[in-house]
């Protein structure tokens, strides 16, 4: 307020400016009074925030106690909370990023078995690499690992690190994963605000803010900091997560007769739990056409390498081109390469969504003479048995995968 008045008197500004212009007394009283609204607004919402803020800190303090040990009467045997090594916690929590706790435990077995430290994935070689992780999508984050395992193998000397900034300096390891591998491993009071941490949280405190916004994150993120205990970071964070996954929730209702915070969650007390949290939809996805091809004969089928950048680099695929081809210009293209196919058959159709863009396909099964001989174009010709074990193919493709593994066999 005293700052509006010395903006008239300075004689300079925006503020005298309006003063001039508005000429009546009642104009300068009417924008005076708006102002001084303005500000009584301005200072009314600054104190709200306040309470708010206070009041978010008092409901999470009250969760810390009945959330650890609500975890640790309820928790789920799962393998990756049977011991606190930095780097099995690191690659089940990248893995429970790509796909269901059920499907992540047998990817979790295989790959610990196939490369059961860090050192192992820094040195493995990539197409073996990306066959262990074949079927789980998002195929950088892997790639991401093993530059992180180099990292600390070039860096840290092969030594998993154990604060929380040299964790979170790694490759492709964002804030929840450095903070579910600081508070899991070693016990360092940092939030690991997962999905499931948005909504628990998003219910506790009744807000109604968009959880797919980057601030709303942050701010959970700095709340539930401020509030975990040091002597048990591990069990609340987890007991977080847990919480979201088994009570709290995402598809139907949430379960709060069984919540150990039903008697605080703010959501629970309005009868809004169903409503939030408020997520707004992401863009639209693209759709792109596209028509797959199993080239084979007797021996092999054909398979191409991707671009070693974009969408699925590196990995390889069944050979497809944009559109959807009919019958006859299947068999155009089919001899636009080389191959005269001796017989066709058409395959069902099949989708896959990716993040922004979304496959529909359909396909053709072309039996040819001497595949390899005859093909003009720059493939690989898959012998039985190297689909299965030797070349990574993803999950986009897998309709017309799983018919190409049995390369022939039974036909
Ligand atoms: N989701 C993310 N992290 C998890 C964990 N450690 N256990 C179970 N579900 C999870």
């Amino acid at each position: 307020m005293n700052g509006h008045g010395g903006g008239v008197s300075s004689g300079s500004g925006d503020v005298e400016e309006k003063h001039v212009s508005t000429g009546s007394k009642a104009a300068e009283e009417k924008h005076v009074s708006s102002e001084s609204k303005a500000v009584e607004e301005k200072y009314m919402s600054t104190e709200s925030k306040a309470a708010e803020e206070g009041r978010d800190h008092d409901v999470l303090l009250a969760a810390v106690w009945p959330v650890t040990e609500w975890y640790r009467e309820n928790k789920r045997d799962l393998p990756w909370r049977k011991q606190t090594d930095a780097y099995h916690i690191w690659v089940s929590e990248i893995m429970l990023q790509q796909t269901r706790v059920e499907a992540v435990k047998s990817y979790y077995a295989r790959f610990l078995e196939a490369l059961p430290n860090v050192k192992a994935l820094a040195e493995v070689d990539e197409d073996r690499l990306l066959k262990l992780w074949e079927g789980l999508g998002y195929y950088n984050r892997v790639r991401n690992m093993q530059k992180a395992a180099r990292q600390v193998m070039d860096v840290h000397h092969g030594e998993f690190p154990r604060t929380y900034e040299e964790i979170r300096a790694l490759a492709g390891i964002g804030n929840y994963t450095a903070g579910a591998v600081a508070s899991f491993a070693f016990g360092i009071p940092k939030p690991a605000v997962d999905g499931n941490v948005l909504r628990v949280v998003s219910r506790l405190l009744c807000s109604d803010e968009d959880i797919m916004k980057a601030g709303v994150r942050q701010r959970f993120e700095r709340e539930i900091e401020a509030v975990i205990p040091s002597e048990a970071a591990s069990d609340f964070n987890q007991g977080l997560i847990e919480l979201g996954a088994l009570v709290c929730v995402p598809n139907g209702a949430p379960k709060c007769g069984e919540c150990p915070l039903g008697g605080t969650c703010l959501a629970r007390e309005k009868g809004c739990q169903e409503k939030l949290p408020v997520k707004k939809k992401a863009k639209e996805r693209r759709i792109e056409k596209r028509t797959v091809f199993i080239f084979r004969d007797g021996h092999a089928v054909a398979i191409k390498k991707r671009p070693e950048k974009g969408l699925l680099a590196g990995l390889y695929e069944l050979p497809n081109i944009s559109g959807h081809l009919d019958g006859e210009e299947a068999i155009a293209y089919s001899k636009s390469i080389g191959l005269t196919p001796v017989r066709v058959k058409v395959l069902g159709a099949a989708k896959h969504v990716f993040s922004h863009v979304e496959w529909h396909m359909i396909g053709y099964e072309m039996l040819v003479d001497e595949l390899e001989k005859n093909c003009s174009d720059r493939m690989i010709f898959a012998e039985d048995g190297e689909l299965e074990g030797k070349y990574p193919i993803p999950t986009a493709f897998s309709a017309y995968a799983d018919l190409a593994k049995g390369n022939g066999r039974g036909r």
